[in-house]
C-alpha cells in the first residue's frame, strides 16, 4: 500500500477491472479497496482536503452467467470506493457469458470497447 496509495491520491484516471466471485468483486481488489478507509475517513469527516485531483473511473467486470444482478455488488462497492477517491464513476463495461480462461478473446466487441472505454478516460473533454 505504501506503493499504491499516493499513485491514487493523484489518479486523474482508474478503472477497476475483475471478473465476479459470488457476485462481487474478487477478494484481491477489495482488500486493496479495504485498504482505502483513510481516504473515506477524510471525506467522511472532513477532517482533511480530500485528494487534491479528482478524477473519472471506470468499472471492467466479467461474469460467467447472466443474473440481472450479476454486477449489482460489484457497482456498488467501485462507486463507493471512487466517492472516497473524489473520483466520478464515468464508465462500465459488464460482460456476461465469460467463463473459460482467456474466454474473452472471443468477444473482439467487448475488447474493443474496452480499449474505447480507456481512451475515453484519458481524452480531456471540452469544459
Ligand atoms: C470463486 C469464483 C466465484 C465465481 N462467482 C461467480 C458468480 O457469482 N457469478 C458469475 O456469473 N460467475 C462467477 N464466477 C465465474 C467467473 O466470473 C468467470 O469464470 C470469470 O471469467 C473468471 O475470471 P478469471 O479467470 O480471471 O478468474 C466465479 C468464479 C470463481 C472462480
Amino acid at each position: 500500500m505504501d506503493y499504491i496509495l499516493p499513485y491514487l491520491e493523484q489518479a486523474g484516471a482508474l478503472i477497476i477491472a475483475s471478473p465476479i466471485y459470488f457476485y462481487g468483486l474478487t477478494s484481491q481488489v477489495k482488500a486493496l479497496i479495504d485498504r482505502c478507509q483513510v481516504f473515506w475517513n477524510r471525506y467522511y469527516h472532513h477532517t482533511q482536503a480530500q485528494k487534491n485531483i479528482p478524477g473519472q473511473g471506470a468499472l471492467i467486470a466479467v461474469g460467467a452467467t447472466r443474473g440481472e444482478k450479476l454486477f449489482t455488488g460489484a457497482i456498488l462497492t467501485t462507486s463507493y470506493f471512487f466517492k472516497a477517491l473524489n473520483i466520478e464513476y464515468k464508465y462500465e463495461l459488464l460482460v456476461r457469458g465469460v467463463e473459460e480462461f482467456a474466454a474473452i478473446r472471443e468477444h473482439p466487441q467487448e475488447l474493443e470497447a474496452a480499449y474505447r472505454l480507456g481512451q475515453s478516460l484519458v481524452t480531456p473533454t471540452a469544459p
